[in-house]
């Protein structure tokens, strides 16, 4: 699939200039990189550590879908990522994906994703999936564990990362598109960390415990809270019995 690069020093946010495209009809394909960000943010509109040497960037998507599996989008792009990052580590490892959207290295997390969309009646008209990838630097100082690949010992280029992952987003577009969400849905989970077990699910100012079951086809979360079954399709998750302690300010 032929990529539209845009790259640009600094933005304040590759996701805003992306949307902005998109509304005024750019083609399928293009993508927004910049090699820092002054106003990067990430879900629920926190912050995002955007310094040189991390990768930044958005794609803009104009696939042929209906409005409703605009979410299935967001999942592709963790896995893309996922995949990625765990060809870079040695024997595969350490890698798993937490719900939504967060990729996560040895437990911590190393990547971000931002998915947005717009639909025009039914259909799908585009949708812009931001990705943040911590190569040189994480954050310090955010309620979740943080890591970088050079932390890991993997020395890659932005550049680099970025050509290896628009080659996976070929890939995995191709399969979505031919095979569904299903293909998809399968290879998230087969990296979901706590799949089974219990978590802990904060929205708002509430908390849910349950079982963590699997996805539904639209990617919401099946939870199992004391035998009953519960969909999830918001909220910061967190293992074991802490509280996700995402609610306080910092990165997403
Ligand atoms: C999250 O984990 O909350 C999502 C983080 C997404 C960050 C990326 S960096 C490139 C793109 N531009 C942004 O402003 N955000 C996304």
């Amino acid at each position: 699939m032929p990529f539209d690069i845009q790259h640009h020093a600094a933005l304040g946010s590759t996701n805003d200039v992306a949307e902005a495209l998109a509304v005024e009809g750019c083609r399928h394909g293009t993508v927004v990189w910049a090699d820092q960000q002054t106003a990067g943010h990430g879900r629920h509109g926190r912050p995002w550590h955007s310094p040189p040497g991390n990768l930044l960037f958005s794609v803009v998507l104009r696939p042929a879908v209906p409005a409703s599996r605009a979410a299935e989008l967001g999942f592709l792009s963790a896995v893309v990522v996922a995949d990625y990052v765990a060809g870079l580590m040695p024997g595969d490892g350490g890698v798993e994906l937490k719900w939504p959207n967060d990729v996560l290295l040895k437990g911590a997390k190393v990547a971000g994703l931002l998915p947005a969309a717009q639909c025009t009646g039914e259909t799908l008209a585009w949708a812009v999936l931001g990705i943040g990838l911590n190569i040189a630097h994480f954050p310090s100082g955010t309620p979740y564990p943080a890591t970088s690949l050079n932390a890991h010992g993997v020395a890659i280029t932005p550049e680099q990362g970025l050509h290896a992952i628009l080659d996976r987003f070929t890939y995995w577009l191709s399969r979505w598109e031919h095979e569904g969400f299903d293909i998809v849905r399968t290879a998230w989970l087969a990296r979901a960390r706590g799949l089974g077990r219990e978590v802990t699910v904060g929205h708002g100012t509430g908390q849910l415990r349950g079982v963590f079951l699997g996805l539904e086809a639209d990617g919401a979360m099946r939870l199992d809270i004391d035998g009953a079954e519960r969909r999830i399709t918001a909220g910061d998750v967190a293992f074991g019995t802490a509280g996700p302690g995402a609610t306080s300010a910092g990165q997403a």
